[in-house]
C-alpha cells in the first residue's frame, strides 16, 4: 500500500508541476484530495490493515498528503504571479509618452470688449457702477422723463416682468440710481446687460450696453464731445472716422447718436451697415434737468452728459462680425479666435 500511496504521489506532483493554468490546479486538489479523491479513498482503505501496518501507511500517506499540499501552494503561487505579469504588461503605460495637450479656455468676446472699454475709461478717471437687470418701471423710465403714456417707451419693446417690473431696455437707470445716492461730482460707467423685443442680424433681445454719465460744475457738449471722441481713438485707433447726429432722448438734451464708419465695408455700404456705410455704436447727450428733477440735484448749479454704448456693435467693428448671433451661439470655432 505505501508503494501505491507513492505511485499516487509521483502522478499528482508532475500533474500539479504541469498544470497549465489555475483551474487546471483547482481540478487536480478535488481529484487527489477532494472527499472523493484518490487520496483519501486510499486513507479510507486503511481501516483494512493490521494495527502494525497501520501507523506505518498513516505516516506515508500524511507525507503524501504534504507533498501534493505543497506542490498545490507552489503550482498556484507561480501560476498567480505570471497571471499578474501578464495582466501588468497588458495593462502597462508608457509614462514617457508625450501627453495630450489640454485646450485653454478664454474669456468670451463680450467679456473682453466690456472689459477694455472700462478700462480706457477707468484711464479717464471713471468709477464702475452696476444695477439690476430687473428693474422697476420708475427707473427705466419715469425717473427718466419718460413718464407712461410717453411716445418714446415706443422706442424700446420692452419685456414686462411684471406690474410695474420689467427687463431694464437699457443701462440708463443705473444713472438715476448712482446720482440718488450720491451728491455731484459723478463720474461712472456702468456696464450690464439688457433686453428689448428685437432681433436680426445686427439686433438680439439681449445684448450689453455701458452707460456713462459725467455731472460737475460746468460741464458742456464740447466735454461729451471730447471724452467720446478720446475713447473712439484709443478703441480703434487714430484715423477712425465717426460723426455726431443729433438725435432724440427724453433724458438728454440735446442729444446727439455716434456713429462710426463701418470697418466691414470700408463705409461702402453692406448687410451690417444696411449699406449706409455707418452703424451707430452709441447714444449721448446733455443730462435733461428734468432727470435732475427726480434726483434732487440743483440743476443751476450742475451740468452733465450721459451716454449708452452698445457693446455688441463695438466688438462687431472691431472684429469684422457680421452677424450678432454670433456672440451667442457659443460655436467654439468663432470663440477660440478670440482666446
Ligand atoms: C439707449 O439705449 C440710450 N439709453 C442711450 C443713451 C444713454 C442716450 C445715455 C443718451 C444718454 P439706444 O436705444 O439708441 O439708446 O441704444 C444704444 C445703443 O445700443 C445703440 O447705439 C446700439 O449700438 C445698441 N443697441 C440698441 N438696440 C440693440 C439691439 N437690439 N441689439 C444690439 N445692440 C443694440
Amino acid at each position: 500500500m505505501k508503494a501505491q500511496l507513492r505511485a499516487l504521489e509521483a502522478e499528482a506532483l508532475a500533474r500539479i508541476r504541469s498544470a497549465p493554468d489555475l483551474a487546471e490546479v483547482e481540478k487536480a486538489r478535488v481529484q487527489y484530495l477532494g472527499r472523493k479523491g484518490a487520496l483519501t479513498g486510499s486513507l479510507r482503505d486503511m481501516g483494512r490493515l493490521s494495527a502494525e501496518e497501520r501507523p506505518e501507511v498513516g505516516k506515508v500517506a500524511n507525507e503524501v498528503k504534504g507533498a501534493i499540499e505543497a506542490a498545490l501552494l507552489a503550482r498556484e503561487t507561480e501560476l498567480a504571479g505570471t497571471a499578474e505579469t501578464e495582466r501588468f504588461t497588458a495593462e502597462a503605460l508608457d509614462v514617457t509618452r508625450p501627453g495630450r495637450a489640454s485646450t485653454r479656455g478664454g474669456l468670451h468676446p463680450l467679456t473682453l470688449v466690456v472689459r477694455e472699454i472700462l478700462d480706457i475709461f477707468v484711464r479717464m478717471g471713471f468709477g464702475v457702477a452696476e444695477g439690476p437687470e430687473v428693474e422697476k418701471e420708475y427707473y427705466n423710465f419715469e425717473a427718466l422723463n419718460i413718464p407712461a403714456h410717453h411716445p418714446a417707451r415706443d422706442m424700446q419693446d420692452t419685456f414686462y416682468v411684471a406690474p410695474g417690473v420689467v427687463l431694464r431696455t437699457h443701462t440708463s437707470p443705473v444713472q438715476v440710481r448712482v446720482m440718488e445716492g450720491q451728491p455731484p461730482p459723478v463720474k461712472i460707467v456702468a456696464p450690464g446687460k439688457v433686453y428689448r423685443c428685437d432681433s436680426d442680424v445686427t439686433h438680439s433681445p439681449m445684448f450689453h450696453q455701458v452707460e456713462g454719465l459725467l455731472v460737475d460744475e460746468g460741464v458742456t457738449f464740447a466735454d461729451l464731445k471730447g471724452v467720446l471722441a478720446s475713447f473712439l481713438r484709443v478703441y480703434y485707433g487714430p484715423d477712425t472716422r465717426v460723426r455726431f447726429r443729433p438725435s432724440y432722448f427724453p433724458f438728454t438734451e440735446p442729444s446727439a447718436e455716434v456713429d462710426i464708419q463701418c470697418v466691414l465695408c470700408g463705409g461702402r455700404g453692406c448687410r451690417t451697415c444696411g449699406g449706409s456705410g455707418w452703424l451707430e455704436i452709441l447714444g449721448s447727450g446733455m443730462v435733461d434737468p428734468a432727470v435732475y428733477g427726480f434726483v434732487g440735484y440743483d440743476s443751476e448749479k450742475v451740468q452733465g452728459f450721459a451716454f449708452g454704448l452698445g457693446v455688441e456693435r463695438i466688438a462687431m467693428l472691431k472684429y469684422g462680425v457680421d452677424d450678432i448671433r454670433l456672440f451667442y451661439e457659443n460655436d467654439l470655432r468663432f470663440l477660440t479666435h478670440f482666446s
